[in-house]
């Protein structure tokens, strides 16, 4: 009787609580591949051709390589990238070569000292990572997220967060140039708070992230990046709600459905339409500030990686997360 009875009531704050995000149907499985100590914080993941995934962290300028099919998973230190105190994202830019930024928190790189280096990696026998050459950024104190334009994989574009732009970067040429500006890339109403955190490109259209206005859009663009129409929101978080939350990096599926990393704990789904579910994580979950995700090639499972939180007991730094779907 004592249970019937206090059922009713353990409803009401459930009710209030709920959230328009709704969780999707199944349940996945979630296990944790590899934890660092703290304060190392997993900022981007990326998948190698050989399956092995590159790790960057941004309590140094640590690059870590990862084999997410071995027994015991562990993260090995393959460089330590020069002049960087922090890494952020990373992108392939085709021949083995990849683009690692090392941007990141404002308070490192508010007197500039930002970076884009190239790096070799080499993964027929042992794994070798080898620096081609570094590309400073002058102009621009913040810049996280990154993608390769897809007909010329060599140039990047850079979300600069603090200027609400997007930047060019020809890694062939060194040359860095202004792609353009909007209002929807600018920071959010706090002014302390990340502002555009991931891109993507996909079907002439560049999507981000912006978790300062708590927005997930996107531009059209042409191949040069340029951008060729307004900003489309297609979801956000509401702030009623979820007053903690914020979106980071994000990842498509094969259907176009983007994978979204949002702290404090969970992954979000975005359909193509704009529909948001929660599809892993929420209160209690075991992401600590998930800061990126990657699908697999047969599609069938989800790396994660997280930023570790400073808070609580006890602390715990960035975790490499799996997710079978
Ligand atoms: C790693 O690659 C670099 C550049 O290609 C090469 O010079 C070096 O010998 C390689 N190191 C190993 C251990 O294979
Ligand atoms: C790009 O910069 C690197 C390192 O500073 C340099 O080695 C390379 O020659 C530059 N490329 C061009 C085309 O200037
Ligand atoms: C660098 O290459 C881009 C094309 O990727 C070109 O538009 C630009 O003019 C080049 N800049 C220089 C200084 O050569
Ligand atoms: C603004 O953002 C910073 C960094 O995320 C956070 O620490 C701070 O609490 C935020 N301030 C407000 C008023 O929400
Ligand atoms: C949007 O797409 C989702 C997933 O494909 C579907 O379930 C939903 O009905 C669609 N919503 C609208 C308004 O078209």
């Amino acid at each position: 009787m004592a249970i019937a009875l206090l059922t009713p009531s353990f409803w009401v704050p459930l009710l209030l609580m709920a959230s328009p995000i709704v969780a999707s149907q199944a349940t996945p499985k979630v296990s944790q591949l590899f934890q660092f100590t703290y304060p190392t914080s997993v900022q981007n993941l990326l998948p190698l051709p050989n399956g092995c995934l590159l790790l960057s962290t941004s309590d140094t300028s640590n690059l870590y390589y990862l084999n997410p099919e071995a027994i015991y998973p562990a993260a090995q230190n393959v460089i330590t990238l020069p002049n960087s105190v922090a890494l952020s994202d990373m992108v392939a830019l085709g021949d083995g070569l990849y683009a690692i930024n090392s941007g990141g928190t404002p308070a490192v790189n508010a007197e500039g000292g930002m970076h884009i280096h190239v790096v070799e990696v080499a993964t027929e026998g042992n794994v070798n990572v080898t620096l081609d050459h570094s590309i400073p950024i002058l102009d621009s104190s913040s810049a996280v997220g990154m993608v390769a334009l897809p007909k010329y994989p060599r140039t990047i574009l850079v979300a600069d967060s603090w200027k609400g732009r997007i930047v060019r970067i020809d890694t062939i040429n060194n040359t860095t140039e202004a792609a353009f500006e909007d209002a929807a890339l600018q920071l959010g109403t706090n002014r302390t708070a990340p502002g555009v955190r991931g891109l993507n490109i996909r079907d002439g259209h560049l999507y981000f992230t912006n978790s300062g206005q708590r927005t997930y859009g996107r531009f059209p663009i042409d191949d040069q990046g340029c951008k060729t129409g307004d900003v489309e929101i297609l979801a956000h978080l509401d702030a009623n709600d979820e007053s903690v939350a914020s979106y980071d990096g994000f990842s498509f599926d094969s259907e176009g459905n983007a994978f979204v990393a949002v702290h404090p704990g969970s992954i979000h789904k975005i359909a193509p339409n704009g529909s948001q579910t929660m599809f892993v994580g929420g209160a209690d979950s075991k992401f600590l500030e998930p800061t990126s995700v990657v699908i697999s090639d047969d599609g069938k499972s989800m790396y994660v990686s997280t930023g570790g939180r400073n808070t609580g007991y006890p602390i715990s730094g960035g975790q490499i997360m799996k997710v079978q779907i």
